[in-house]
């Protein structure tokens, strides 16, 4: 419980009619200390009351729980409460102390079901920074939703169908090469791709050609299905790669093709209904009702489109893990798309179209730069994430020279501060990526906190007390109440967090944590030898799982020592 709560607590029970939120919204934190640590104003009761607020504070005051206060006291129409910072304090301490991993959980979502579409990356291109932050902001909000008591289902529904694999053989069949594409498969494929592309204006017989495969594709043909089967599984272990080095792990890969085969559901369901009109020889919805372009839905040429197969998706993952929540992370161009589908769903007459829900998020751009694939400025997240591994090496050999797995620590401080980066600003900002301002140690970055937390454990150490279960933790609640008040509202900011799909409230409580301690650490002596010492190691102690826990939930790992 939070020390805010603490006063909401105190006050319900004075006043059992009103809700405990509606109380919280009152509650003031007054800027001069003489007036307590929080006030709450009787103004808006004396309506209810027929009372003047001063009389009104005065007898509720009598009403109120006054445990876990110094004092609760009577100023004019305002209930001023003084916490009983010693008890307060120690109760967060041992909240902590007693139980590190499962402090700041909540049940927000009495484990139902949460299906979570994240990185899904098309297969045969590299994966480019759009979809690296669509990998970092699922995962992120898939752990904070984990840590408020919903059942994650991560997909990575992969881009794996459609004309331009089609396409894609015919290249292969004319210019392409085993060996060729065993050696770099993604890079070998987008070239195969892109030069049928070019030379197709002069040749139309290559498109023709990459119809014709699709077609073969769309029919079961065995070396189609060969073809694709090859090109998924050589894309899919390249992706596994930068998985891997993230640490992300997924449920299912059910793509595009998986959904494919499932379209006449949906295709029946809206001819049933009516819904399907002609237009040009091609089948749409009409969205005017929702001001939207109406989504095309059966091609004049017979064949579905992204949007067909995505309402399979729909329709298939509904049924298959009853979700509560469908949530699909990808960046702030598509917006209108899932209005769309969102809509087309309503139309379908599904109640549970609210349930999808588009978690949108900005650009990243590189040294100001804006990065796409199309151009050819292809920015390899593996080479991003292994540069910023290069960065944090080297800084460790002049920080720390004698560090024992310096290589693994580099890779978890390279690693996190791309990860810290990109969730430390609210996701529908854009970012800017400049590798030296990622991986520095000072100022708002991951190795700063990472930092922060390994300088506790590095106290923790020396400090050699580990168990701090016969400790009078109140000694240190008047020295570092502001530290430990804060401690008291990790479960506030992952309720925000998980409220807004926004991993950057985390990110900055983390931030804020570690200055808070550094502050501490600049003014306290901790491992001087006094009656107060064991408190303030136990302190010391809560910091770093509170850093540690909040770093897990965005996806970074927290060094003992860097
Ligand atoms: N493959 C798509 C892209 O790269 C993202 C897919 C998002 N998920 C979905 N169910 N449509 O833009």
């Amino acid at each position: 419980m939070s020390d805010k709560q603490q006063v909401v607590a105190a006050l319900a029970k004075a006043l059992p009619e009103m809700a405990a939120k509606d109380i919280a919204d009152k509650i003031e934190r007054p800027k001069d200390g003489n007036n307590g640590d929080f006030a709450f104003p009787t103004f808006f009761l004396a309506k209810t009351f027929h009372k003047a607020p001063q009389l009104i504070a005065s007898e509720l005051v009598e009403q109120v729980d006054q445990t876990g206060f110094e004092k609760v006291v009577v100023a004019g129409p305002y209930i001023n409460f003084f916490l009983d910072k010693a008890q307060v304090g120690a109760n967060i301490l041992k909240a902590i102390l007693n139980d590190p991993e499962h402090y700041g959980e909540l049940d927000m979502g009495h484990q139902a079901n949460v299906t979570i579409d994240y990185s899904s990356p098309n297969i045969a291109k590299p994966m480019g920074m759009g979809h690296l932050r669509s990998t970092m902001i699922g995962e992120a909000v898939a752990r904070i939703l984990e840590k408020v008591n919903y059942n994650l289902i991560r997909i990575d529904y992969l881009g794996d169908w459609g004309t331009q694999f089609g396409k894609l053989m015919a290249a292969y069949k004319m210019w392409g090469s085993e060996e060729e594409v065993k050696k770099d498969p993604i890079n070998t494929l987008l070239k195969y791709y892109v030069r049928i592309n070019t030379e197709a204006d002069e040749h139309p017989e290559y498109t023709e050609e990459g119809r014709a495969w699709f077609a073969k594709l769309e029919h079961g043909d065995k070396e189609a299905w060969r073809l694709w089967h090859w090109f998924r599984s050589v894309s899919l272990e390249r992706f596994q790669r930068v998985y891997k080095m993230l640490d992300v792990n997924f449920d299912s890969f059910n793509g595009e093709a998986f959904s494919a085969q499932k379209m006449e559901e949906p295709i029946q369901l809206l001819r049933d209904k009516h819904l399907l009109k002609s237009s040009r020889g091609a089948q749409i919805v009409d969205l005017d009702a929702y001001q939207l372009t109406p989504p095309l839905i059966i091609k004049s040429n017979g064949t579905t489109t992204y949007i067909t197969r995505d309402l399979a998706t729909a329709l298939y993952r509904k049924r298959m893990y009853g979700h509560a929540k469908s949530l699909y992370v990808v960046g702030a161009e598509q917006e209108n798309y899932y209005k769309q589908l969102r809509a087309v769903l309503k139309e379908m007459g599904f109640n549970w179209w609210d349930q999808l829900e588009h978690i949108s998020f900005g650009l990243m751009n590189l040294n100001g730069q804006k990065m796409s694939t199309r151009k050819g400025n292809v920015v390899s997240l593996e080479d991003v994430l292994n540069d910023s591994i290069k960065l944090a090496r080297q800084q460790i050999a002049e920080k720390n020279p004698d560090l024992e797995n310096a290589d693994e620590v580099a890779k978890q401080v390279g690693v996190g501060a791309v990860i810290f980066h990109d969730l430390k600003n609210y996701r529908r900002n854009a970012v800017n990526f400049k590798l030296e301002d990622v991986v520095k140690f000072e100022g708002e970055t991951g190795p700063y906190v990472q930092y922060a937390r390994a300088r506790a454990e590095s106290i923790l150490r020396k400090g050699g007390i580990r168990d701090f279960s016969d400790v009078d933790l109140s000694l240190v609640s008047g020295e570092a109440w502001e530290l430990i008040s804060f401690l008291g509202q990790y479960s506030e900011a992952i309720k925000r967090a998980a409220l807004n799909y926004d991993p950057s409230v985390v990110a900055k409580y983390a931030l804020e944590l570690a200055k808070k301690f550094n502050q501490y650490y600049a003014h306290t002596r901790i491992l001087e030898e006094n009656e107060a010492q064991p408190a303030r190691l136990a302190l010391t102690q809560a910091v770093s799982d509170v850093l540690k826990s909040a770093l897990a939930l965005l996806d970074i790992k927290a060094p003992d020592e860097m």
